[in-house]
């Protein structure tokens, strides 16, 4: 974690810094390296946050050793000076870049109106932000819940689809993640538990992965077809009556950024249909541009009756997430009591961050530039490492993709964790984040990159491959 990569202009590395100023003069007793600059500050934050703070998914004496203390599009920068491109987005999540400097000023600006406005009070920020999300929604979505991230986006998809169709169960798919949210308003002691009590049951099945086909299939076609007909056994096995929803990500994303085989999601949405099935799209992830159009599932030509959404949407600058809702299920609820609710649902910083992240996105392209780099750079250049013997399949659209890595191209065993971790390495030495799951790599940078930055950055992630290859 040392090296200072050279393409980081002279003025980017002076504003990082010059937003550093003051930290650590507002800091009480507790404030971390008042008096220590450079490679000093940055190993006393590292030392103070492993030391005090908590970690997610983690045994705590296992930490990462990486500091972030600023951002500009697709670059960070640690407190020691030293630079990355980014091919994380943080969490999948800053789909607009670092700091864009429209969402910032519009955070400010409300700051100065008001920091907070109770969810049953109308506010314009709310309002607007629901607007600027439904017209980018198919014709016949609604309304807008907002929750405060996506994991709560889906309890509450859920919780939805049982109450509009009084039904339990909720089918989703092994290889997915929807959020980290137990069992809150079932240990809740009034009468908010009781309508929701009865959600028990949850179903999984296997969805479409042709590398590592569940159903000996050969094609994508078969795949599809094979996927369809168990999800529709599974259906018939539980007892139609039983289910509310099918919850899937349009596109897997931590699971390995599977995209569906064409007619998969078509074929879901009909079994949806025969069974009287609330189809919900999970588009935490996917979502608001990631995949290079604004919902993954309309490169599919399908419609969902209810989409959650949250990450993309502001690109995390102030937490939020939410369920888009179509009419007929919105309007169930016309004179029935939505039996849901959170503190901080439309917050106005979140709602003047989404008004602003959207509109940014619209006036500069930045969908279309998701897609562009998709198609002309991280395509091609992700798909020439597949003669890299490691290289066992190269999926992914938009700035969406995975590398998986195997040992053996003909077994397709996964490559060990330990020499994932050596690649891993070797590019944060030479400039480059990327995120490692399981047996693959990645490469789920900022929409807002530019071709030359994903260029360099996949030509960082080439020559880590190649050695890896051949040690
Ligand atoms: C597809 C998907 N759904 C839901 C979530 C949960 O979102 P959050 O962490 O904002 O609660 C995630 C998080 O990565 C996700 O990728």
């Amino acid at each position: 974690m040392s090296t200072t990569i050279s393409s980081a202009t002279a003025s980017e590395k002076k504003a990082s810094t010059q937003r550093l100023v003051g930290w650590e003069e507002d800091c009480g007793a507790a404030a971390v390296g008042h008096d220590l600059t450079g490679a000093d500050l940055d190993a006393a934050v590292i030392e103070a946050d492993h030391s005090r703070v908590f970690h997610s998914w983690s045994a705590q004496n296992h930490l990462p050793s990486f500091s972030v203390a600023s951002g500009f599009g697709a670059r960070l920068w640690d407190y020691a000076g030293n630079s990355w491109i980014d091919f994380s987005s943080q969490l999948i999540n800053v789909n607009i870049g670092y700091q864009h400097p429209r969402v910032i000023e519009a955070i400010h600006k409300q700051l100065e109106a008001i920091t907070m406005v109770a969810p049953s009070t109308s506010n314009k920020q709310r309002a607007e932000a629901a607007g600027m999300i439904l017209e980018h929604a198919p014709a016949g979505f609604e309304k807008v819940f907002f929750t405060n991230a996506g994991a709560d986006a889906n309890e509450n998809a859920m919780r939805l689809a049982r109450l509009v169709t009084g039904r339990d169960k909720i089918i989703s798919r092994y290889r997915s993640y929807h959020g980290n949210t137990g069992a809150a308003i079932v240990a809740t002691g009034d009468w908010r538990r009781i309508p929701n009590e009865y959600a028990r049951g949850h179903v999984h099945v296997f969805g479409p992965y042709l590398y590592r086909s569940e159903f000996w299939a050969t094609t994508p076609e078969e795949e599809c077809a094979r996927a369809l007909q168990h999800l529709e056994h599974t259906i018939i096995a539980e007892g139609p009556e039983t289910i509310a929803g099918i919850l899937l990500e349009s596109v897997p994303g931590t699971a390995g950024i599977m995209v569906p085989p064409p007619g998969y999601l078509a074929g879901v949405r009909k079994i949806a249909d025969k069974y009287g099935i609330v189809m919900i799209a999970d588009e935490v992830m996917a979502g608001f541009g990631r995949t290079g159009s604004w919902f993954a599932f309309q490169k599919q030509d399908v419609v969902p009756d209810l989409i959650t959404f949250a990450k993309g949407v502001n690109s995390g600058y102030v937490p939020a997430g939410g369920v888009i809702i179509s009419s007929r299920i919105a309007h169930f609820f016309d004179e029935t009591v939505f039996p849901g609710g959170l503190t901080y649902s439309g917050h106005p910083l979140a709602m003047a961050a989404i008004v602003a992240t959207i509109t940014a996105m619209e006036d500069e392209g930045i969908v279309e530039n998701a897609d562009q780099i998709g198609e002309k750079v991280l395509g091609p250049a992700l798909g020439a490492l597949s003669d890299n013997p490691l290289v066992g399949e190269v999926r992914g659209t938009g700035v969406f993709w995975a590398v998986e890595l195997v040992a053996d191209k003909e077994t397709r065993e996964p490559l060990a964790a330990s020499r994932l971790a050596s690649i891993s390495k070797r590019c944060e030495e030479r400039g480059l984040i990327l995120p490692v799951h399981d047996n693959r790599i990645h490469v789920v940078p900022p929409c807002v990159i530019t071709a030359e930055e994903a260029s360099q950055g996949i030509e960082i992630l080439a020559g880590a491959l190649s050695e890896e290859a051949e040690r």
